[in-house]
């Protein structure tokens, strides 16, 4: 009788028990499409024009803008424990090195280029990702070259920064990301990059859903690229357009991007979902921006949550979407939380 008791019961509710297939740590990690891996990780740089600059970033939790001699010293033990790539904004801080025309973006003396080539030099198996955008550089601090209305001059831009693109990439940059938004310049850069006969190894990241909003202050206060009127709500995509960025990743994939890339990302996840499913046969990159670090940090100061959880739920939200490249501040937590 009691076996007869014991059948019924399993037949009546099979498909309820689901309890068994993720109780243990093991198994439950199997139930992730992607684990979180280190080499998934870019990591962002702020590289000054001061060589011996070291200075804290107070909006962005423990993140510094540094001069040439203090990248090495301060990647080394990074790279030791398994970082595998940056990404490098330059930041101009002399008083007249902007100008309409952000011309220091591609001066051979200036940080980036200088910078690519010391860790080229240095790390051999550093990937290097060269941010391109003229907002560091320009005097008025908007993402191209503008015209007298103040609205960009889409031509006169996307030539600027297919130009900065080339000169990132022939200084070594394995891969440059066009953060500008600017109509037209992955195809324009892909054009130069096979022109100039070295298309072939070198990675077009488009940043290609890039929205709006309030989440890049902390960024801006460490570049110091807030722009001086107006904002970029002309270029950058409005944050309800879940149309208009599906026509942007279209688009920049048929203009020859090798990677896509959506921004913000936890704020975005139905996007780099969408990336996923239009470039399924492309790597998606999704860039934790400086204000979701900042608010994480924020919220685990006040009490909220435990940081480190944070810091994995919240990448593991990305991941699950569809990402399988992270830009993120937290990268060297993870190189830690990672190892063990
Ligand atoms: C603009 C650019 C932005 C970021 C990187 N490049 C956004 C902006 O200032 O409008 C933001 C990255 C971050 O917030 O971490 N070229
Ligand atoms: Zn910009």
């Amino acid at each position: 009788a009691s076996t007869a008791a014991t059948s019924v019961s399993i037949s009546g509710d099979i498909s309820s028990q689901l309890h068994g297939g993720y109780s243990h740590p093991l198994a439950r990690s199997w139930q992730a499409e992607r684990q979180l891996t280190k080499s998934m990780l870019i990591y962002p740089l702020f590289i000054s024009d001061i060589a011996d600059e070291e200075t804290l970033i107070p909006s962005l939790p423990n993140q510094h803008r540094r001069g040439l001699n203090r990248i090495i010293p301060f990647l080394e033990p990074l790279v030791a424990k398994g970082l595998r790539s940056v990404i490098l904004f330059g930041v101009p801080m002399g008083p007249n090195s902007k100008d309409a025309l952000g011309t220091a973006a591609d001066d051979p003396e200036g940080p980036v280029i200088q910078a690519i080539r010391i860790l080229r030099r240095r790390f051999r198996d550093l990937f290097i990702v060269a941010d391109v955008c003229l907002c560091e550089y320009t005097s008025h601090g908007h993402c191209g070259i503008l015209r007298d209305d103040g609205s960009l001059n889409n031509q006169m831009s996307v030539d600027r920064i297919s130009d900065v693109a080339m000169a990132y990439a022939a200084a070594g940059a394995h891969c440059v990301a066009p953060s500008d938004m600017n109509d037209g310049r992955i195809r324009a850069i892909k054009l130069k990059l096979i022109e100039s006969g070295i298309a072939h190894q070198v990675v077009l990241m488009s940043y290609a859903a890039k929205f709006s909003g309030c989440l890049y202050g902390p960024f801006r206060d460490a570049a110091g690229s807030c722009p001086s009127f107006g904002d970029r709500k002309c270029y950058q995509l409005p944050p309800g357009g879940r149309g208009l960025a599906r026509r942007a990743i279209i688009r920049d994939i048929n203009e020859g991007a090798d990677i896509i890339m959506v921004k913000p990302a936890s704020q975005y996840l139905d996007i780099i979902s969408d990336a996923k499913e239009l470039g399924k046969d492309l790597p998606v990159a999704a860039y934790q921006v400086s204000g979701e670090f900042a608010m994480i940090h924020a919220a685990a100061k006040a009490g909220v949550f435990d940081l480190k959880t944070m810091a994995f739920e919240s990448t593991e939200g990305i991941l699950r979407a569809g990402a399988s490249i992270v830009i993120t501040y937290f990268a060297p937590e993870f190189l830690d939380w990672l190892s063990n």
